[in-house]
């Protein structure tokens, strides 16, 4: 029977009721659904150990309207966990942002929370800096304003296998939700892997007859424009950045967003939904055995509306073909979580592939998956070839094996005081070879670097895109001096900087000093921007172009080897209230420049270490050092 594709639709909160259950709210910060399926995976277990109790998982911007109903519900709450990934510069997720402003801010609350029994997971990288800062820091605050800690705070390692360190941390937890939540006849051991709790759908198969709907969720002339509402733009421009000498790549692309109720802000970031590439799609439909053209919905609730199990999955996506589907919606690059593996081992025909699929998901195999499935980063489909028996139908595929393709953000790299009806990119490709020999070509810079712009053909490439604010933004005053350091693509947000302060000048403001330090291998191959950067020198809009070039001569200058020659300039611009602003690489070259910057406090300022110390911490306190890094 051929069903009229459903729309989404966003459900009403339930009224509270009091069923003499106890309550548990298991809130989330996520960015690409990690942290959300951890909170519903837990919730899930926890539902089927403790009868008692009613478990509910809360998106942290849903949860309150606003800062005093933050704190009106997080007063009632009686037991509450928390699902927290830290990004880029120890920052939470855009959907934890305004929680954690709220909740780092407000000072002199007091021991407001002692009715609250809590724990926390982080989700962090351990590469970075700030591992886990703000899972860490609501873990403190907690406990400062009069929490009761359950468990020790998780701290999730991206690097490693984060979902051993959730099942871990879980195992700390039980024994102390069995004294709260269990009843004394209750005492039976119920353990479910958490993964089992992931495979409730239901897949609606339509007539391909039906005019393709899926482009529908596009909100070209809607109201709001966000991660869940794209809009659909066209490439205006594209345009290789470096010098056939390079073996390398790096596009500047333009989008159109004319028309489309866009804006945006210098130093903004665009989220933009790519699609896989046709060899990989082809490869994904030849592993799953199914026809392209089968026109299909997957949900997560009944016919009714209700959920099927408390809805585990991602959104769904709109009605559309498996062709389709796999194209946009399927992240099939990835490693497969071990949740996975033992999907597709459910789903294999031969009982001994069955097994290894579930040996390298359980205790007993996790070097061998952290060995053959993440050092060697084994893409998904490359895991289904080995395993050519398990042939999973299409619910459970989309639902439990291959995660959402997620959107890739970018720096800016323009400005709409010059660039109002475009958004232009400067990104580099993607393209290496793996321990599996496998050339991984970046989903997103493959499709940058392949896009059809309007100026060659009227049928022109487009994506659907929105725009992420940022804080990285000039000072307001625009006498205030600035030092920027952006090598290679970290120059983005800069390029956006300098038309910025080019069309302030143009119209009459007066500007402060700036420098710019930027880096790159050979003047010859990959200077980006190097005529545009001169032009900005020579109309005043920047003071002083500063270029390390890494692989001219016989040691390596980086940019920060060029702010110690300049140490004493630097030294200077920050007596006078500079801001600083860095861009790029996070693990090497951020991290240097901080020391860098601590260096130079310190000879500079004839500080000793702690003080130089303490000097940095404070401008980054009073906003004064931003950082926009990856
Ligand atoms: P390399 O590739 O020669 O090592 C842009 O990518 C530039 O940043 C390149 O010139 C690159 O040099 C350089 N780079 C690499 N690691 C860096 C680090 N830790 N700090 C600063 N620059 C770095």
């Amino acid at each position: 029977a051929v069903q009229p594709p459903k729309p989404l639709i966003l459900k009403e909160p339930e009224p509270e009721v009091d069923d003499g259950k106890k309550k548990v709210t298991i809130l989330f910060g996520t960015q690409t659904g990690t942290a959300e399926g951890f909170a519903k995976a837990l919730a899930e277990e926890a539902k089927a150990r403790y009868e008692k109790a009613t478990f509910k998982v809360v998106d942290m911007d849903d949860y309150a309207g606003d800062d005093e109903e933050y704190e009106e519900k997080l007063k009632k709450e009686n037991l509450a966990f928390f699902f927290l990934a830290t990004y880029g510069d120890g920052e939470p997720t855009d959907n934890a942002a305004r929680f954690y402003k709220w909740f780092t801010e407000g000072n002199e609350r007091g021991e407001w929370l002692q009715n609250l029994q809590y724990g926390v997971f982080g989700l962090g990288n351990r590469q970075y800096e700030h591992f886990n800062k703000v899972a860490k820091v609501v873990d403190d605050l907690l406990a400062e304003q009069g929490g009761k800690r359950l468990v020790p705070v998780g701290l999730g390692d991206d690097d490693q296998c984060i979902e051993d360190d959730f099942t871990a941390w879980r195992e700390l937890l039980w024994p102390e939700l069995d004294q709260l939540l269990r009843d004394e006849d209750d005492m039976t051991t119920v353990s479910t892997p958490y993964t089992a709790a992931v495979l409730e759908y239901r897949v609606v198969f339509h007539d391909p007859a039906d005019a393709p709907i899926e482009e529908k969720h596009l909100s070209n002339g809607h109201a709001v424009i966000d991660a869940q509402h794209p809009c659909r733009s066209n490439v205006a421009v594209r345009k290789e950045l470096h010098t056939p000498a390079s073996d390398r790549s790096c596009t500047h692309l333009e989008f159109d967003i004319s028309g489309t109720g866009l804006t945006y802000e210098t130093g903004d970031h665009v989220g933009v939904y790519c699609e896989n590439l046709i060899e990989t799609v082809e490869e994904a439909l030849g592993l799953l055995g199914l026809s392209p053209d089968t026109y299909f919905s997957v949900h997560t609730d009944k016919e009714d509306g209700t959920p099927l199990s408390g809805g585990s999955l991602p959104p769904p996506f709109p009605p559309c073909t498996l062709r389709t589907a796999l194209t946009k919606y399927a992240d099939l690059l990835s490693s497969p979580k071990k949740s996975a593996l033992l999907a597709l081992a459910a789903h294999a025909s031969d009982p001994i592939e069955a097994d290894k699929l579930r040996h390298l998901a359980s205790p007993a195999g996790k070097d061998e998956y952290a060995q053959w499935v993440i050092a060697s980063q084994r893409s998904l489909l490359e895991v289904m070839a080995e395993f050519p028996s398990a042939k999973p139908p299409l619910g459970v595929f989309f639902a439990a094996v291959a995660p959402r393709l997620q959107p890739r953000y970018y720096s800016i790299s323009s400005s709409p005081k010059m660039a109002p009806s475009t958004i232009h990119v400067t990104c580099a490709l993607v393209y290496e070879k793996m321990p599996t020999g496998r050339i991984h070509k970046g989903v997103c810079s493959t499709w940058i670097k392949n896009a059809v712009p309007l100026s060659k053909s009227q049928d022109c490439s487009w994506a659907p895109i929105f725009v992420r604010q940022s804080n990285f933004k000039l000072p307001a005053d625009t006498t205030v001096p600035i030092i920027m350091i952006g090598p290679g693509t970290g120059l983005a947000p800069f390029r956006g900087f300098l038309q910025e302060r080019f069309a302030l000048k143009e119209a009459g403001a007066e500007l402060g000093p700036s420098l710019l330090f930027f880096g790159c291998r050979n003047r010859k191959m990959d200077f980006i921007y190097e005529d545009e950067l001169n032009n900005f020198v020579e109309a005043g809009a920047l003071s002083e172009l500063i270029v390390a070039f890494s692989r001219e001569g016989p040691t390596k200058e980086y940019v920060q080897h060029k702010m110690m020659e300049k140490a004493s300039e630097i030294w200077d611009l920050i007596s006078q209230g500079a801001y600083i602003y860095v861009c790029g690489d996070a693990k090497g070259m951020a991290r240097d420049v901080h020391r860098t910057l601590h260096t130079i406090a310190q000879e500079q300022g004839s500080l000793d270490s702690s003080k130089a110390e303490s000097l940095v911490k404070n401008l980054q306190m009073s906003g004064r050092y931003l950082r926009d890094v990856w």
